[in-house]
């Protein structure tokens, strides 16, 4: 019997595997010679079809009464049938179907409803006029100049993956995003992103009544403000009638905001609200607040929007970062989530990999996202966003994997039950199988073959793809624990967020913009106290999870330094005392990364050399990253703990000092060539 090693290699070598340069994601589908029969409704679906199905005749119907963006597939003996109400459920059956043969699956005896769990499945860009994307790892802005061909390519990847809707700048948004030579601007991007389902959206300044408008305030209530608002959102559907509507940063890290007029966020996001209401146009306001003067940032969000919960407009939606702080390598959920009661809620990830590696770091993002999803029920939310880690580098993020977070993304937000497993199976399928060869159509069956893959890659031992999926399903967790394990948070660099210096304290910085301020390290111990007796920021949370992570015996351990000041001694469930936890978890984390590099370089047989170099340099940087990490912090946490570091385990190969000393020169608008380079 062949093993399944044998048959990955033999389906893997029909081919020699060509350079790539990842521009294509994953759709690696090659064009067909002879256009595939397809009838029916006439949209892009069907166009998508006709270049890329190898399969028999495919016939588009449209039901009405089927909910939007809803699709079935059916085999109808030779035929497959893709019904939906509209053209987006449409294109994402067919997407569907185009993804079952590229993934080598059967395209037979099918029978297949699909629906979104949520209407909306939106990306964030935070991407500037002049080109540069806050927190983009991955070059300049692609709207910048929209290059037609990129455009297409950006929408489809969209619409293989279900995601509708896309805000064009950032929540840092300049005024100059409302002028109308700006809107013009946007118009020829919607106008691209209409065929493949995509409505845009844009982040709006607060007080763009005063900046554009030249008014003399932006307070809501205020009738000229609400009537030049009127006029704007007029201006915008003329041009564009199908716009998503705002998403709006008020009063948030300096951003201007309806409390500048003594209003509240309600009364801010329900005048917009009103204003987009006649044109079936939405609000997404961030409950992303913080003052430096409050003691615990991670309480802040729930004190400001808990007063204000149903009182805002039915067209206003809370978009709430997954954590109470900020996009952490892990957080416990932000309590608004269970909390807010009567306030329409969405949950924004951040795709890009700010405080993850930037795009350095192979860190697949789907067990983070289902972690939050452990905690807050799909069913709570309207709908989800996420911070895009797309630019204009031909790969589009960076890090061939990183293309990886843009699709686990989208499938989530279309299925939040699918596994990290599955998304990650789908993925490395179409992203680095090679392409598949247009497959014979079977005499009479009208389907195709060539399915060998179709038992799940997890099931075939070590095979190249399953080595590679148990690597993606790792890494998240080995990035937390060389970067901050057992609840460390936010001991990052201070602006660019990369590398580790958890003494970042220079003068004059607001402490919550500092790590000491999260990691509260003396010589009792390390971490923030968040229990009843500290910010009580537990309290935030259900009576149950309140008392669960209260008790430092209780609460699980890869949260106990964000719930309390953990006595360096304190005994763990491993036997060990903290200190010698922490350096254990830090040390399993650089092994980890190492690991990663040993499995990529087993898989260059299999991958094109292009590819196979492009992520080998990247997974040496993460390993030395890793060491760096480690040394960093547990070099620095020593000075306070005054304890050794075990004898077991692989000791700092840095200095403190030089480390302390070692600056990354970069904004916070690009990727580091390298990391630690002494
Ligand atoms: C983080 C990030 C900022 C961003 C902010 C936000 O703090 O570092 O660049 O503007 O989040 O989400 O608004």
């Amino acid at each position: 019997m062949i093993s399944a090693l044998m048959l990955l290699v033999t389906v893997w070598s029909m081919a020699t595997p060509k350079n790539e340069d990842g521009s294509r994601l994953w759709l690696r589908l090659e064009k067909t010679n002879t256009t595939a029969t397809v009838t029916g409704v006439k949209c892009t679906a069907m166009t998508e079809l006709q270049s890329y199905w190898q399969g028999g005749p495919v016939l588009l119907k449209q039901k009405k009464g089927m909910p939007a963006d809803a699709y079935a597939i059916k085999s109808e003996g030779m035929k497959t049938v893709i019904t939906a109400a509209n053209d987006a459920g449409l294109l994402y059956g067919a997407f569907h179907l185009l993804r079952l043969q590229q993934t080598g699956q059967s395209t037979t005896g099918l029978d297949i409803s699909e629906q979104p769990a949520y209407d909306l499945r939106i990306l964030n860009h935070w991407d500037n006029p002049n080109g540069t994307v806050e927190r983009g790892f991955a070059g300049r802005s692609i709207f910048l100049n929209p290059d037609p061909e990129r455009m297409k390519t950006y929408a489809r990847a969209n619409a293989s993956i279900g995601i509708n809707g896309a805000v064009l700048n950032n929540v840092n948004a300049k005024p100059e995003a409302l002028t109308t030579e700006n809107l013009q601007k946007v118009k020829v991007i919607a106008d691209q992103l209409r065929p493949y389902g995509i409505r845009v959206y844009l982040s709006i300044n607060f007080a763009s009544p005063i900046k554009v408008g030249g008014l003399k305030t932006a307070d809501p209530l205020d009738a000229d403000v609400v009537s030049w608002w009127k006029d704007k959102v007029n201006e915008i559907y003329k041009m564009i009638p199908d716009f998503g509507g705002f998403l709006v940063k008020a009063n948030s890290e300096g951003e201007p905001g309806p409390q500048d007029f003594g209003r509240t966020h309600a009364d801010g996001a329900n005048m917009l609200g009103k204003v987009l209401k006649p044109h079936k146009g939405i609000v997404m306001w961030r409950a992303f607040v913080y003052a430096p003067q409050s003691p615990d940032r991670a309480n802040q969000a729930s004190l400001e929007f808990m007063p204000l919960d149903g009182q805002f407009a039915d067209n206003v939606i809370i978009q709430i970062k997954n954590g109470p702080v900020d996009f952490q390598p892990r957080e416990p959920y932000s309590p608004l989530f269970t909390s807010l009661q009567k306030t329409p809620m969405m949950v924004e990830f951040q795709i890009t990999q700010e405080y993850l590696g930037a795009a350095n770091h192979l860190v697949y993002l789907a067990p983070m996202w289902k972690e939050f999803f452990g905690w807050v029920k799909p069913a709570s939310l309207k709908a989800m966003a996420g911070v895009a880690n797309i630019g204009d580098d031909t790969n589009w993020c960076g890090h061939h994997f990183a293309q990886s977070n843009w699709y686990a993304f989208g499938r989530l937000a279309w299925n939040p039950n699918l596994t990290s497993e599955q998304i990650a199976e789908e993925w490395l399928r179409q992203t680095f199988r090679p392409t598949p060869q247009p497959l014979p159509v079977m005499e009479g069956s009208g389907h195709t073959q060539g399915s060998e893959l179709s038992t799940p890659l997890s099931h075939r031992e070590g095979s190249g793809e399953s080595l590679l999926l148990d690597m993606m399903l790792r890494s998240r967790e080995a990035c937390v624990s060389y970067m901050m394990p057992l609840g460390i948070h936010h001991i990052f660099a201070g602006t660019h967020h990369y590398g580790p210096e958890p003494w970042y304290s220079p003068k004059g910085v607001r402490a919550d913009w500092t790590p000491p301020y999260y990691h509260k390290a003396d010589s009792i111990g390390l971490g923030f106290d968040r229990t009843l007796t500290g910010s009580a920021n537990v309290k935030q949370y259900p009576e149950e999870l309140c008392r669960l992570y209260n008790d430092i015996n209780t609460c699980p351990e890869n949260l106990l330094a964000w719930f309390h000041h953990v006595p360096w001694d304190h005994k763990m469930k491993s036997g060990r005392t903290f200190w010698d936890e922490l350096c254990h978890k830090y040390d399993e984390g650089v092994r980890e990364a190492r690991s990663f590099l040993v499995v990529w370089d087993a898989m260059q047989p299999y991958v094109d050399q292009q590819r196979f170099d492009e992520v080998q340099r990247k997974l040496r940087i993460q390993a030395r990253d890793a060491e760096w990490w480690r040394d960093a912090c547990l070099l620095y946490f020593q000075t306070f703990s005054h304890r050794p570091i075990p004898q077991d385990m692989e000791h700092p190969v840095h200095n403190l000092d030089e480390m302390m000393k070692f600056r990354i020169p970069i904004s916070m608008y690009e990727n580091p060539d390298c990391g630690y380079t002494k």
